[in-house]
């Protein structure tokens, strides 16, 4: 079952095999409650990150029903414009104070440039993301986060920071659905033994209006969030669908079922 499953990280940290997604979830009531679904639906897994601006109340769900932390795989992310060694420690240990943990499992550069450069990236921040990874390294090497890695990071970028440290991330985590399947980045990253994790895996719900995705809903008897999120498990990425209602959270971690080998396919 997808509720017990896990990947085995490059550094050989397990990790659940879906997690849940929490981006534009900001309003206290409802991310508590969409959390406790979450768990209460057999996630493990929670990703959020600093820029979010929800990770005290995902500390209070995870609080209110008393989680064993150990059972759970907690994620952040340290914001796109914050760089630098001493920030990047600095940043951490605000958000695991948010988290109310005194570790993480996984922790992202959320992205190489601050959002407003990521269009042109005419900025070169390598230097700066080196020293935040380098941070990143110690704060793992002291034991308070299991596995580090990168999120919206491109060949280059990846290369940059293990050729400066020698430590080849645990995870990339991109924008990737079956009509994005980012191959090339995908193929890179799986050399290297870098995790791709699959972030809006329902194109943050564009994939709904999707004609294919119809036929396919169809023939499988599933709904278009399970035959996309089974369609990146079986691609070796994990998904992190988001969903604040009870129904739906429910429905996108039911994925047992399996893709015929011409429909998964046909997508890549
Ligand atoms: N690292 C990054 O830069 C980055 C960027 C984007 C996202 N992410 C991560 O990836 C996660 C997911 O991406 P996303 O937030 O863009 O959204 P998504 O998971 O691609 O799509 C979410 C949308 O699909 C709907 N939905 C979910 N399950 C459904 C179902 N079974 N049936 C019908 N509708 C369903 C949701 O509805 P409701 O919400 O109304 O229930 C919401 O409108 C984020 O939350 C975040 O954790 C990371």
């Amino acid at each position: 079952m997808i509720k017990n499953e896990f990947y085995t990280l490059n550094n050989g940290v397990n990790i659940p095999k879906i997690g849940f997604g929490t981006w534009q979830i900001t309003n206290k009531k409802v991310a508590k409650e969409a959390v406790k679904y979450a768990l209460n639906a057999g996630f493990t897994h929670i990703d959020t990150a600093a820029a979010y601006g929800n990770e005290s109340y995902i500390g209070e769900a995870l609080k209110e029903t008393k989680t064993d932390r150990k059972s759970i795989f907690i994620t952040s992310k340290l914001r796109a414009e914050k760089k630098g060694y001493d920030v990047a420690v600095e940043e951490f240990n605000k958000t695991i104070k948010n988290l109310g943990t005194e570790y993480l499992d996984l922790y992202l550069i959320h992205a190489p440039s601050p959002w407003p450069e990521m269009r042109d990236r005419k900025i070169d921040h390598t230097e700066e993301n080196i020293a935040s990874f380098k941070a990143m390294i110690d704060l793992y090497k002291a034991g308070k986060i299991k596995a580090i890695g990168v999120s919206n990071f491109n060949e280059k970028d990846i290369d940059a920071l293990i050729s400066a440290t020698g430590f080849i991330p645990q995870v990339n985590q991109i924008f990737l659905s079956p009509f994005n399947p980012q191959k090339d980045l995908k193929n890179y990253c799986e050399k290297k033994g870098i995790l791709v994790e699959a972030y809006s895996p329902l194109e943050t719900g564009k994939i709904f209006k999707k004609e294919k995705m119809e036929e396919l809903k169809t023939k499988y008897n599933k709904t278009i969030a399970q035959i996309s999120l089974r369609w990146c498990l079986d691609y070796n990425t994990l998904p992190l669908p988001k969903s604040t209602h009870k129904e739906y959270i429910e429905n996108d971690i039911d994925l047992d079922f399996t893709l015929e080998k011409d429909d998964f396919e046909s997508f890549l």
